[in-house]
């Protein structure tokens, strides 16, 4: 098994790229901010199937949290990440600290119009500005073969295709499936908050969103299918729902009836605990 090696500054990451490339060696990245889980070691595991080298990062970035949001609170075990990242043979782990990722007068953010405006963007205005100029960042600092972006997070997986197509950077963006626990929730850092009882609760979300699959499949107008379902979202003990959607996966706008290629959308809390999913319609 290879040892891992930890880097927290982008000139030593540079530098252990530029080795990699004069022997030849492919790279695959996969951008994490911790608290790691199957879903994630997941990506790496694909990362290792395509590439000769694999390249973890793990930082928190600040930018996408609103000041109300869990940053402080955001689980970090950086130990137990990197335990878990050696064993599934990840080369490199980068790790930088704020102020290596945004020094002084840090001046320069990246958006990505349209696609950001919508689902989770139409609530938290702020994240998809920061996931990009922070993504943007980690390509051109390790400047990867392939990067790998869960399909759990899937508007986030196309606003990075949108911003790494239309700024010219020379990687391939790889969607992976959502990983799920045994009863269907998909894997996410933030489960950790949820109490016993929230748990138990949660299960009811990826189980609600096949039904209401089922029925979009179908053919029938989604206003109706889709209110029932929020009415069986609540009665299952979800306390908001950001929206539950059917939308056009490439330009994740809504539309009325599934057609090719639709996915169904949501985003609901139990307590403070925001949950998301989504689940391929046709
Ligand atoms: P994080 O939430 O740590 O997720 C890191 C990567 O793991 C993302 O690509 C996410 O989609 C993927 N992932 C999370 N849960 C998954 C699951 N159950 N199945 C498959 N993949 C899963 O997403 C972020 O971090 C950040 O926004 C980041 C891209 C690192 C930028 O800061």
């Amino acid at each position: 098994m290879s040892v891992l090696e930890i880097v927290r500054k982008v000139a030593d990451l540079r530098a252990r790229t530029a080795q990699f490339r004069a022997a030849h060696a492919t790279i695959g990245l996969v951008p994490t901010m911790g608290a790691l889980h199957d879903g994630h070691l997941t990506l790496a595991r694909s990362a290792k199937l395509d590439n000769v080298r694999v390249i973890a990062t793990l930082f928190v970035n600040p930018k996408q949290f609103s000041p109300t949001e869990d940053l402080a609170a955001y689980p970090r075990d950086e130990a137990a990440d990197a335990a878990a990242l050696e064993r599934v043979g990840v080369d490199l782990l980068f790790a930088p600290d704020v102020a290596e990722m945004y020094p002084e007068n840090f001046s320069t953010s990246v958006a990505v119009s349209g696609l950001t405006q919508t689902l989770c963007g139409a609530v938290r205005p702020h994240f998809f500005g920061g996931v990009a100029t922070v993504v943007t960042k980690l390509l051109l600092q390790a400047l990867p073969d392939r990067a790998y972006f869960g399909e759990k997070d899937f508007q986030q997986l196309q606003v990075i295709r949108r911003l790494v197509r239309d700024l010219n950077i020379p990687t391939a963006i790889v969607g992976v499936p959502t990983i799920r626990e045994a009863d269907g929730l998909a894997m996410s850092s933030r489960n950790a908050y949820l109490s016993p009882a929230q748990r138990r609760i949660a299960g009811a979300l990826p189980q609600i969103l096949q039904e209401t699959v089922a029925e979009l499949r179908t053919g029938a107008p989604a206003a109706p299918v889709l209110a029932a379902a929020k009415s069986r979202l609540h009665k299952s003990g979800f306390d908001r729902i950001d929206y539950l959607e059917l939308c056009d996966e490439q330009s994740l706008q809504p539309i009325p009836v599934a057609r090719p290629p639709a996915r169904l959308f949501a985003a609901a809390f139990i307590g403070k605990t925001r949950l998301i999913d989504n689940w391929p319609v046709i």
